[in-house]
């Protein structure tokens, strides 16, 4: 292949290295306004008035925006609608939006908002997951504060229990993780003429934006334009939370007639966007002597926050999950995902799955030692392989576990570092740690709804091509892997694809950019397109070439009939002049999963399995440790680019990193303490450890050209290798993620 599986430059390298990429905060369009947002003070109040008049006599302030003005309906539709557009008496956490200032300059905007005054009356709140599933604990959400609970029911526990003869039972939090993409969130609305509307804005999901804004603003979907700008990264961040943005600067600016532009500061950012949800997980796991296991018992809760945003998606996909990539015949899990009067959570890469793996890839070693086994014998005898049964009842058809874990194994020298940490003295100790994974490729039987794809692809009569597609890119280099594929597909050079932002108005809806699903979906969705213009140009090339169109084999960028050949230019312009249709639709729509009431199906159409291993070295006299080497196995069918593939799997080795070792969100009875890059730390360069990725391929049979996503897998399985990495080097158990230095040397000194 001259395309597929090639490193090709990025589509958009250039444009982002020189600084001349466009993202919106850049725009400027004449008569624009600027919006700031009015918040809620406290984490759950009553307001009784409030008073705008001293905010009104600011110089430059055009007008006050509240829920009496949103012309359609205040509720941001997403998963549910529980989220107003604005506040209007009750807010559910420090940080809710109640209003807008909407002035000629940020500055103006930012300092009547601050001479707003509102009156409020403080109403009981409550910030822990389950002290809200408690009876008498104030109520925040229907009549219990669970947005949703899931239940996986597969065989029969009391066996299990029988048949074991060593369980080990534990129990794990993890705290929340911040996106801090580079590009805080943003958005700018542009009302035209004929009363429709556009809005801009950095995002990964612009056909939920839509949604969004047409109702929100009581106006028809096709009046309403949604245009991806440049985005700054999203990793989950920018899936719910640009509907709300969006629907603020759309109703601004229906109201003020103006373009009205909001972008938010670093702190906004922090205080009200959505978050990786805190977990907490009781597993109980039973083994047979021979390590063989016998069941998983599972009680698994995500704290939302004050709306339930993507809650229940994130918590289906934390459920499929949970019981990890083992054949386990018996299986019990109960997962809710909880409201209380904090930010609300949504979607962060690995959606839900990071932290019961964290629990339950820590506790695999814990029986592992129970056993007397290295933590590598217990995932080789349970580990899912081909026609294995999974958790869910799904007969495997991916090759499971053991590829990765061999790459992995052999690469990191696993087994000759591996020794029992009883072994270890001095005061610097080395320790190696293991975890695997796997991962439902797309969105599941949870969002087959939303499992479809559109795409538009238009050859140009000199051979130069055009393509939209409905997912967008953040940074994982969608735009280059789907131009290769296009361009595989057409028998084009890669060069001559130009890729349109993407733009609800050009492309039908093709769900979110979520779940490492466009790879997949939208490459089928392009190939589906292509197809019928490959066609078309070889009957071209038949034509000039004096041959039947069977006859004809593309390659390289030419079309041969025996040893004579055309090149794919000169095909493209003789099929313009014959007047073939040279510009086509794609459609494509998932192979569908299932889920029942037991929790039993397919659930996905395709899993990624990954392993990772961690070498760190631990200061036993401080509790100071560092990530010293990361090597990490994916099998993603095919590598569409192995360059972009080897820097998803780093990017995302290096978030699961931070998310262990480093970054910590506090939140102080309801009130964020460090929102901004000065109380919360991620790794910077001088942190990173030596980052070593491994591709696997064994091809996908639905994937285009073989293969499966990869964007989330990356990050899943890092903070329980750290973890176990850990407890090797020093035989302390952390069992709440991030595991700081100082809860460790917390630890080290109880020991002693
Ligand atoms: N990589 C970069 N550079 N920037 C991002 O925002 N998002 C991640 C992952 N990798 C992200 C990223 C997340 S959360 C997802 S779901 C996938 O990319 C989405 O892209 P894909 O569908 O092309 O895999
Ligand atoms: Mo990714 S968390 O599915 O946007």
């Amino acid at each position: 292949m001259s395309s597929v599986g090639v490193s090709v430059k990025r589509k958009d390298a250039v444009e982002k290295v020189t600084g001349k990429a466009r993202f919106v905060a850049d725009y400027k369009l004449p008569n624009m306004a600027y919006a700031y947002t009015i918040r809620s003070p406290k984490p759950h109040i009553l307001i009784k008035k409030i008073d705008f008049s001293k905010a009104l006599k600011v110089k430059g302030v055009i007008k006050i925006i509240t829920a009496k003005d949103v012309p359609g309906k205040n509720e941001v539709p997403l998963v549910y609608k529980d989220y107003p557009v604005f506040a209007e008496k009750e807010c559910k956490f420090e940080g809710q939006p109640i209003g807008l200032v909407v002035a000629e300059d940020l500055d103006s905007a930012r300092k009547a908002a601050s001479l707003i005054e509102i009156d409020y009356k403080e109403l009981p709140a409550v910030f822990d997951s389950l002290e809200a599933m408690k009876k008498n604990s104030p109520r925040i959400y229907g009549k219990d504060n669970i947005y949703k609970k899931f239940k996986i029911k597969k065989g029969d526990l009391k066996k299990g229990r029988a048949e074991a003869d060593i369980i080990v039972e534990d129990t794990f939090t993890t705290n929340y993780q911040v996106h801090t993409y580079l590009e805080t969130n943003g958005a700018l609305a542009d009302p035209q003429p004929d009363g429709s509307m556009i809005v801009y804005g950095t995002m990964q999901c612009p056909f939920y934006v839509l949604d969004a804004v047409s109702y929100t603003l009581g106006m028809p979907k096709s009046k309403v334009t949604i245009i991806q700008t440049t985005t700054g990264g999203g990793f989950g961040g920018k899936e719910d939370v640009p509907s709300i943005i969006s629907s603020h600067a759309a109703i601004a600016a229906y109201v003020v007639k103006r373009p009205v532009k909001i972008i938010y500061s670093r702190e906004e950012d922090f205080i009200a966007m959505s978050k990786r949800h805190p977990g907490w997980a009781k597993i109980k796991l039973g083994a047979k002597k021979n390590g063989k296991l016998t069941f998983a018992e599972i009680k698994y809760v995500i704290d939302g926050g004050a709306f339930a945003t993507l809650s229940p998606i994130v918590l289906w996909r934390g459920t499929v999950h949970a019981a990890g990539p083992y054949e386990i015949p018996n299986v019990l899990i109960n997962t809710y995902a909880v409201a209380t009067n904090k930010v609300p959570c949504g979607a962060y890469r690995g959606f839900g799955q990071p932290q019961i793996n964290f629990a339950q890839e820590s506790l695999m070693d814990e029986l592992a030692e129970k056993l007397n086994m290295s933590p590598l014998k217990i995932r080789e005898i349970n580990g899912l392989k081909k026609n294995s049964i999974t958790a869910t009842g799904h007969k495997l058809q991916e090759a499971g576990i053991k590829p990765v874990l061999k790459e992995v194994i052999n690469k990191s020298g696993y087994i000759k570092k591996w020794k029992p940490v009883v072994n270890k003295k001095g005061k610097i100790r080395k320790g190696i740690g293991l975890s695997v994974t796997y991962y439902g490729v797309g969105l599941g039987a949870a969002g087959k709804h939303l499992s479809r794809t559109g795409a538009f692809v238009q050859v140009e009569s000199d051979g130069s091509v055009r393509i939209a597609f409905g997912n967008t890119e953040m940074g994982q280099g969608a735009k280059t892997v789907l131009s290769q594929i296009t361009a595989e597909t057409l028998n084009a050079p890669y060069e001559v694809i130009q890729v349109e932002a993407t733009d609800t108005s050009r492309v039908p809806d093709s769900g979110p950019t979520v779940a490492s699903r466009t790879t997949f979906m939208s490459g089928n969705a392009l190939m589906n397109a292509c197809n019928p213009i490959l066609l078309n140009l070889k009957k071209a090339a038949s034509e000039l070439l004096g041959c039947k169109i069977k006859d004809i084999t593309a390659k390289n960028n030419r079309f041969y009939f025996k040893n004579k050949s055309v090149s794919y230019f000169k095909a493209v312009e003789f099929a313009h002049q014959k007047k073939f249709q040279m510009s086509f639709q794609g459609w494509y729509v998932a192979p569908e999963p299932t889920f029942d009431k037991n929790g039993l199906g397919t659930a996905y159409y395709s899993y990624t399995f990954s392993a990772n291993v961690v070498e760190v070295s631990v200061n036993m006299e401080t509790g100071e440790y560092k990530v010293e080497k990361i090597w990490a196995a994916h099998d993603i069918g095919k590598a569409i680019n192995p360059q972009l593939s080897e820097g998803q799997i780093q990017g995302g080795a290096l978030q699961g990193m931070g998310y262990a070792v480093m970054e910590n969100l506090v939140i102080n009875e309801g009130h964020m303490v460090n929102p901004n890059f000065t109380g919360y730390i991620i790794p910077t360069a001088k942190d990173i450890p030596v980052l070593n990725p491994i591709i696997v391929e064994n091809k996908d049979k639905n994937g285009p050209y073989g293969a499966r996503g990869l964007g989330e897998p990356p990050l899943i399985g890092i903070a329980p290798a750290v973890a176990n990495a850990v407890y090797n080097a020093a035989g302390i158990r952390l069992k709440h993620n991030p595991l700081l230095p100082e809860s460790l040397f917390n630890a080290l000194n109880n020991k002693r």
